[in-house]
């Protein structure tokens, strides 16, 4: 008789069990790829030479960073802003992180669902200057009379769209106008109003349309999506546009009578939210996420004609038709021109078979600089053969370089899945 137990066996049993033996995918789920290296990362660009000063004017006054995660959620915001580099960090440096232990105050995370802040105790609870607090923020700004106010108010993924109305909204930031003593920053994250994967939504009434019914749709595949259509999640959020985003502002900065300055606006995945698939609020969806995802997963191979983008305009809406065109003109040509370099890339003699394309003499500058790039690219690690230059090299490549242009042509009006807003609170010229 044969045995088919081994007493080795356990230990891959225990591995299967720990979860660290399931295979990763970054092509789907909360945290795929244009999560982690766009989502992510243009929030850290974006926030890092405010949140440096930040830290700067903190140590002038021998204090450190105080931190106010409003609806934080598993405390992602914190892995976000712990991510942060310092720029100015020499290459060969391994502690680069902006934000250190020594430099960390207090993180404390609000939020009112009691299974993240679950999780996120489960990750960081250990930790003495992270704290977690069930609140809601429509009930005013979580933090007690006699508590210490924070330096940093940040929100992320679309939270502050939550507050329905714009009273809540104002409140808010009236409250935190009022408590700071010296300086602040706010870190507002909110759906932005005209964002592509919700043509439909859009309206030039901006007292219209102003809260969707968001359907957490997309964490399924198609036909799981559509199979379980009467089950799925609805969320009411509000959708922001620059203007509206400014006139909060200017409403709360009236009322707290402090100066609230928006000292930066961004629109983050202009063409790659997590709805511009789903067509729940677009009749033509498109599977850009789905090929953004695949140019940064490791060894596999991107059909870059899933890449190219077909916006379809929207009558009465040209000023956004036309920035829209715009950015997928410039996107378009990329990933052609890329296309055009790995058919005219000859791995044997290691060079180009011929002259390559001219760019169109209306190309943005960005792009130029984008395309050259991506030639250097493909001739310095196009000849490797082992190592799949192509998907494990030039594809992520091609992904940063499709990042670098919509990060370049954003005009931070509400156009991407994001609208964020930073703000400056600064009372130290009145106390000096
Ligand atoms: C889009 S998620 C963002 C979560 C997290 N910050 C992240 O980056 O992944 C919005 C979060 O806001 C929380 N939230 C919604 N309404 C809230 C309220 N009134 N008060 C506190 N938290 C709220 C939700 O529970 C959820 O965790």
């Amino acid at each position: 008789m044969t045995h088919h137990t081994n007493d080795q066996m356990p230990a891959y049993s225990e591995a299967v069990k720990s979860g660290l033996y399931a295979k990763q995918s970054g092509l789907r789920g909360k945290y795929d790829n244009v999560r982690r290296l766009w989502e992510d990362e243009i929030t850290r660009h974006y926030i890092r030479p405010h949140l440096q000063r930040l830290i700067e004017r903190r140590r002038q006054s021998l204090r450190r960073v105080r931190i106010l995660d409003l609806g934080c959620g598993s405390a992602d915001g914190y892995e976000l802003l712990a991510g942060i580099r310092d720029r100015d960090a020499d290459l060969e440096q391994v502690e680069v992180d902006l934000l250190t232990r020594e430099v960390l105050g207090l993180y404390k995370g609000v939020d009112l669902n009691e299974d993240l802040l679950r999780q996120a105790s489960e990750i960081y609870g250990g930790q003495p200057k992270m704290v977690f607090e069930q609140a809601s923020f429509t009930d005013g700004l979580p933090i007690a009379d006699d508590e210490d106010p924070y330096d940093l108010y940040f929100s992320s993924f679309g939270t502050c769209s939550h507050l329905n109305d714009d009273e809540t909204m104002i409140r808010l930031l009236t409250e935190i106008a009022e408590r700071t003593k010296d300086f602040c920053l706010v870190h507002c994250d909110w759906l932005g109003r005209y964002s592509y994967e919700w043509q439909d939504l859009w309206s030039l009434d901006l007292s219209e349309n102003r809260n969707m019914d968001y359907v957490v749709s997309y964490i399924y595949e198609k036909e799981e999506r559509e199979a379980r259509r009467d089950e799925l999640q609805h969320l009411t959020l509000r959708l922001v546009s620059r203007r509206e985003a400014e006139d909060l502002v200017a409403e709360a900065s009236r009322r707290s009578g402090v100066p609230i300055r928006p000292v930066c606006f961004y629109d983050r995945s202009v063409f790659t939210g997590r709805h511009i698939d789903t067509g729940d609020y677009n009749p033509a969806p498109q599977g850009i996420r789905n090929a953004v995802n695949s140019l940064h997963e490791v060894n596999l191979r991107t059909d870059l004609q899933d890449l190219l983008f077909d916006y379809a305009p929207k009558p009465g809406f040209d000023f956004l038709n036309q920035y829209y065109e715009r950015v997928q003109a410039c996107w378009n040509y990329l990933v052609w021109y890329v296309g055009e370099l790995l058919k005219l890339y000859e791995e044997d003699r290691r060079e180009f078979a011929g002259p390559l394309p001219t760019p169109p003499a209306a190309c943005p500058d960005v792009v130029l600089d984008t395309l050259e790039r991506m030639r250097r690219v493909v001739e310095g690690t196009g000849w490797y053969g082992r190592g799949l230059p192509r998907e494990n090299i030039i594809e992520p490549q091609l992904g940063y370089a499709l990042r670098h242009i919509v990060t370049g042509l954003q005009q931070g009006q509400g156009c991407g899945h994001g609208l964020v807003c930073i703000l400056e609170i600064d009372k130290s010229a009145e106390r000096s």
